[in-house]
């Protein structure tokens, strides 16, 4: 809407295009810690597409992070089969065993406490806490930098701009609804503001974008010269 906060208009971008991915709760709803934090661990390094299964069967298989503690190492590097990068599926059951001994079998909501859990980076600290607890905390990503860069048409390299883009994307979020906001900037980067050809009709920061509005979506986010 007109005059909206950023923030508003991606977030009723998102009530109406959500992807409807198995770790998601239902609009409203608060997501499962558990299942929030495993989603995010599978899709560290591996797609969307080929999560979604290995998601599912794990929950399945392990519905607790107590009973994912208890099951034998051997048996979860055997599930995350295919997964790869097996230093995840360790940390994954060391994680579940500190969570489950030193937390009471729940997670934490803080993002500092999270950021101390085996596997669990600023990236993925930030996710869970906004995604499962709503925190204000800003999830950034390769994807969600490619947004912010092209909204604010941030000229410096990326790795120099880590802390403005951190900057940008703090500013920007909402004061309810953390969870979703991440999850808006994860899909906006995925379906609409790829790295090629971006879809900038059919985007709800269009007018708010620097980017767009020079036609210059591609030249960003700008790589360091070699
Ligand atoms: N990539 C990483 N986390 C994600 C999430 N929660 N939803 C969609 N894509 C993601």
């Amino acid at each position: 809407p007109e005059g909206a906060a950023p923030a508003e208009t991606l977030l009723a971008w998102y009530d109406a295009h959500r992807r409807d991915l198995p770790w998601r709760a239902p609009p409203g709803r608060q997501a499962d810690p558990y299942a929030v934090w495993l989603s995010e661990i599978m899709l560290q390094q591996t797609t969307v597409a080929t999560v979604k299964g290995y998601f599912e069967k794990f929950l399945v298989r392990w519905p607790t992070v107590e009973a994912l503690a208890e099951a034998p190492l051997e048996d979860v590097l055997a599930a995350w089969a295919g997964l790869g990068y097996y230093a995840r599926a360790r940390n994954l059951h060391a994680c579940a065993g500190k969570v489950a001994r030193d937390h009471g079998g729940r997670f934490p909501a803080r993002e500092a406490a999270l950021l101390d859990l085996p596997g669990v980076g600023p990236y993925t600290a930030a996710a869970v806490a906004a995604i499962a607890f709503d925190a204000p905390c800003a999830a950034i990503d390769g994807n969600v930098e490619r947004v912010m860069t092209r909204l604010y048409a941030i000229e410096t390299p990326v790795r120099q701009a880590k802390p403005l883009i951190r900057e940008k994307t703090q500013a920007l979020l909402p004061a309810a609804r953390a969870g979703d906001f991440a999850q808006a900037l994860m899909d906006l980067g995925a379906m609409v503001c790829t790295p090629r050809g971006p879809l900038c009709g059919l985007c709800p920061w269009a007018q708010n974008c620097a980017a767009c509005r020079a036609g210059a979506q591609e030249d960003y986010p700008v790589k360091e010269k070699k």
